[in-house]
């Protein structure tokens, strides 16, 4: 009996002591995955490249173009040692969509985040990437980004968790706009009097890689360059890239956008595409026959490859949004076993007219949240603010302006300047929250002024923030562009889109509070405008802008901040220019 009772007892005890391990062992799996460090040795330099078959010089990380890929799971560390291999400019890198919480010096802006990193020195990122989902990376200084630099960021579901939609494989593209102009011609013309603007761009490229018409460069120039250029059809950098699929299977294609200008339209010819994701965040299942893609922002897309096998299919992509003066941008959609040699003998696919801005807003509205996968926005904000974006002019030269104020960039980080009170680094006096009354949007603005500034809106830690961006007409009359607008360190819900002057009494009453969308980039269309919502609970200094290039880099952004008193010592690498070197 009692031998027995023992025995009993001491099985127990060894049950526990076995179970107490398997919890530890688990426990120290998960926390190994959880901690995982991702290290990255970037280098980067200008090299010459034929994107499509013009030869330029673009800026490379470890001689690619696009920059490496990242692919890491939702919780890992990316450290990146970034050496700046560029004989005489800065470079930052910003991480697209990664909220950088708790990091705030990471999130690479040149002069907002941190100092430039300077020609010959290294500097390390260090992030966490909590959530899973598209992301990519891109130079934030000057028109950087526009020369080429850029690469895309995967993060994957942490180990076992899984998607709410199935698919046999996975590809991934970054669509982008392309000039032949070097990025140091296209800025001087911006600042220069009479302005002279970068216009439409060459090319469309897919993934890096597209295909300028060789017969057009009249022995050694090409169109849109002052430069002596070569143009080589046949050059393997400006062959298409290739999208290999096995017939019958279903894929998960990603897609970013980092154009310089152009609202692009994404087409895979012959096949439906179903949005699953947007900007990081799972998106009810919507099926479209083609995809508007702005400037910042993400999708995944699933695909089946259920057409006729023996051939194969463009991918293509077309500007929609101007009046395009661009060919279409191609890849092969490659059905296996055929040769990606054998390119499609159909034309290349259309996209719905450019100007046809309804067909754009029906598509923004089909995005909504997944349920189950997002949380509703606050009910209420605590604070709204309007901005009017203008185009204006400034001592003779074009900008844009929000609430009549165009951006200047600080020589001092604006993060560094709250952080230790450095008062003449920026504009002490905040800009204002609503535009002036009355204001027309029909017409070119009656006073084209505006004033310039490097004001900060600083909001109370935790507090519900609504912006309403509402579109006009250019200097030009007839006129109003798309901007894609982007916010650092957080999503915003996107609470609802109209067309003329936003009515602050009666529009609020159609906001989509149930499902709304968590972006991190939105399109205003022309003559219209966008409402969204986010909590200003990320410690930091954040931009919020048009992610066009040539539109941020004439005043068409500004910085939010929040928190920033909760903030430890910055690291003194993101320290040493303007005011901050005597810190
Ligand atoms: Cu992808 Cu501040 O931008
Ligand atoms: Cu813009």
């Amino acid at each position: 009996m009692k031998a027995s009772n023992l025995g009993f007892g001491c099985r127990l005890a060894k049950f526990s002591v076995t179970f107490l391990i398997l919890v530890l062992l688990n426990l120290a799996v998960t926390t190994e995955a959880k901690a995982r460090i991702r290290r990255y040795k970037w280098k980067v330099d200008y090299s010459y490249f034929s994107p499509d078959c013009v030869e330029k010089v673009i800026i490379a990380i470890n001689g690619q173009y696009p920059g490496p890929r990242i692919r890491a799971q939702a919780g890992d560390t990316i450290v990146v040692e970034l050496e700046n291999g560029l004989p005489t400019e800065g470079v930052v890198i910003h991480w697209h969509g990664i909220h950088q919480f708790g990091t705030p010096w990471y999130d690479g802006t040149a002069f907002v985040s941190q100092c430039p990193i300077n020609p010959g020195e290294t500097f390390t990122y260090k992030f966490v990437v909590p959530r899973p989902g598209t992301y990519f990376y891109h130079g934030h200084f000057g028109m950087q980004r526009a020369a080429g630099f850029y690469g895309s960021l995967i993060v994957d579901l942490e180990h076992g968790e899984k998607e709410p939609f199935a698919y046999d494989g996975e590809l991934s593209i970054i669509l982008n706009d392309w000039w032949h102009r070097s990025i140091y011609d296209q800025e001087t013309g911006l600042f220069a009097i009479p302005f002279r603007f970068v216009g439409e761009p060459q090319s469309l490229l897919i993934e890096g890689r597209g295909r300028y018409n060789c017969s057009l460069v009249p022995s050694g120039s090409v169109a849109g360059s002052g430069d002596c250029v070569s143009c080589n059809s046949s050059n393997p950098q400006c062959q298409p890239y290739i999208l290999p699929v096995e017939p019958g299977k279903t894929y998960r294609l990603r897609i970013a956008s980092v154009a310089s200008l152009s609202s692009l339209n994404f087409i895979l010819e012959g096949h439906n595409m179903t949005i699953v994701e947007a900007d990081g965040y799972n998106v009810d299942p919507v099926v479209v026959e083609n995809l508007d893609v702005y400037s910042g922002e993400t999708y995944s897309v699933l695909f089946t490859a259920n057409q006729n096998a023996s051939r194969n299919y463009w991918a293509a992509i077309n500007v929609r949004g101007r009046k395009p003066a661009t060919p279409t941008g191609l890849a092969l959609l490659n059905y296996l076993p055929n040769p990606s040699s054998l390119l499609p003998s159909t034309p290349s696919p259309m996209s719905p007219v450019w100007n046809d801005f309804d067909y754009s807003l029906n598509q923004n509205k089909l995005i909504i949240a997944r349920k189950g996968y997002e949380v509703p926005p606050p009910p209420k904000p605590d604070r709204q603010l309007i901005f009017l974006t203008t185009q204006n002019k400034v001592n003779g030269r074009i900008k844009w302006a929000i609430n009549n104020i165009t951006y200047v960039i600080t020589s001092t980080p604006v993060l560094a300047a709250l952080k230790y009170g450095l008062k003449k680094a920026y504009d002490p006096i905040p800009p204002p929250d609503y535009p002036a009354l009355p204001f027309s949007i029909s017409g070119p603005p009656a006073n084209p002024n505006a004033t310039v500034g490097s004001g900060v809106y600083t909001f109370q830690f935790g507090s519900v923030v609504d912006v309403i961006i509402q579109n006009a007409n250019t200097l030009t009359p007839n006129n109003s562009e798309v901007h894609p607008w982007h916010l650092h360190g957080h999503d915003f819900w996107v609470l609802g889109y109209g067309k003329g002057i936003f009515d602050p009494a009666t529009d609020p009453q159609s906001y989509n509070l149930k499902n709304a969308p968590l972006k991190n980039t939105v399109a205003v269309l022309p003559y219209g405008w966008v409402a969204i919502r986010f909590r200003a609970d990320n410690p930091g200094v954040w931009p919020f802008h048009c992610h066009i290039e040539a539109h941020f880099h004439m005043g068409m952004g500004l910085i939010f901040a929040e928190g920033w008193d909760r903030l430890p010592e910055l690291p003194k690498s993101v320290l040493g220019c303007g005011l901050s070197k005597y810190l």
